[in-house]
């Protein structure tokens, strides 16, 4: 078995900083190449994060073979066709979200993963925060009795409409449910424990702009558990300006208690819970504020609307190389995004339709 794991980075663009900062914490990991259709992208992550080498090459890196998996922080709608390259080269790959933009480029890619015996792992950095490991324990231990209700909202506001790939739908695939909601979907299905969907519901559009994306988006899921309510937009408008003003919260209530999350709050975390045989008594029927593992302060990664101590991305990646090395399960597995992906599917048809529908399979 190898000791270290060979990793070219695809797309050195926004949020592939916190992979390549998270990958230069990770002992294993050994950081390859950094690869952009945009050479000076490349160039930047090579000196910034200390890549053996740049490129604008995919094809020529992927030949190599100290290169073990491939990163995939690209604009989302060439996400499936990264991935099948990837791995149709012998390649491990850990995906950004959305897996694919599509329900068939993610069936090809669950496929292929499949035949390959592969890792493909879609990067939902919240499943790796602590409070959402904390709140699915809680809910495992029955804490908050039957869930009945997961309510969650990601919103931030992106300015320049006409210039960024996420309001062309050639690049994005999709608005705010493919770039936003899927993460709380993502947060749901796993805290939950993967419930079996019965149906979709869901109205977005275009309501802040003239764009060609939905910006604006309330997914309703009726599942054999819960029901779930995911809302989201790009174009919130609070104080902090276009880079600080991030909304992301999210609650799981059940017949005995309440789980809840908000980045900006603080704390954080807090859990209701009328189970006595849970609560210290002086604590019973109040809020409490469950102690959570704090992140060391130089592997606290900076992305904006985290708080510091809960940073998930370098546990995140910890994750995907150990898995790779020891060939044991990644947390979100290609059938995992392929889930997400159908519901993410129903919503859109849903909305087309103005009817509520079931997934396919
Ligand atoms: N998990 C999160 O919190 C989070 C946050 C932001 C973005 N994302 C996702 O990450 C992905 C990237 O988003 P971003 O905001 O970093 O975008 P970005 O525009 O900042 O960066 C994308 C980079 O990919 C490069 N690129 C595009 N196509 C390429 C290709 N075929 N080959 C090589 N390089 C290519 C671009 O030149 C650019 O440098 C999207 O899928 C987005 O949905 C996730």
């Amino acid at each position: 078995m190898p000791e270290t794991l060979g990793i070219a980075m695809v797309g050195c663009g926004g949020i592939a900083r916190s992979h390549a900062f998270a990958l230069t914490k990770v002992p294993n990991a050994r950081l390859v190449a950094s690869v952009d259709i945009d050479e000076a992208a490349a160039i930047r992550f090579k000196e910034r994060f200390g890549f053996e080498t740049h490129s604008t090459d995919l094809d020529a890196v992927l030949l190599r073979d100290d290169v073990d998996a491939v990163v995939i922080s690209t604009s989302s709608k060439s996400h499936g066709p990264l991935i099948i390259k990837a791995l149709e080269a012998g390649k491990h790959v850990l995906v950004q979200k959305p897996m694919t933009a599509s329900v068939e480029e993610a069936r090809a890619a669950l496929a292929l993963a499949e035949k390959t015996g592969l890792k493909l792992m879609v990067s939902f950095f919240e499943l790796f925060l602590p409070p959402v490991e904390r709140a699915r324990e809680i809910i495992e231990a029955g804490l908050i009795g039957e869930p009945f209700l997961f309510k969650a909202i990601m919103a931030w506001h992106t300015p320049d409409v006409t210039n960024s790939w996420r309001f062309d739908p050639a690049l994005a695939g999709g608005g705010i449910m493919l770039d936003g909601n899927v993460h709380h979907v993502s947060n749901a299905l796993y805290l939950l424990g993967n419930p079996e969907v019965q149906s979709v519901y869901a109205e977005y559009g275009a309501l802040t702009a003239d764009i060609q994306v939905e910006d604006t988006a309330v997914i309703v899921i009726r599942t054999d558990k819960a029901i779930l309510e995911i809302s989201g937009s790009n174009r919130l408008q609070e104080p902090g300006g276009a880079t600080m003003a991030f909304k992301d919260q999210w609650a799981v209530y059940g017949t005995k208690g309440t789980v809840q999350w908000d980045a900006a709050a603080r704390p954080t975390f807090r859990v209701y819970t009328s189970e006595q045989s849970a609560t210290d008594k002086l604590l019973a029927d109040g809020w409490i504020s469950p102690k959570l593992p704090v992140m060391a302060a130089d592997h606290r990664e900076f992305s904006m609307h985290i708080n510091g101590e809960e940073s998930p991305w370098v546990p995140e990646h910890q994750h995907f190389v150990d898995a790779c090395l020891n060939d044991t399960p990644v947390r979100s597995d290609a059938n995992f995004g392929l889930k997400t992906q159908l519901i993410l599917d129903a919503a859109y048809e849903s909305g087309r339709q103005g009817r509520k529908l079931p997934i396919g399979s």
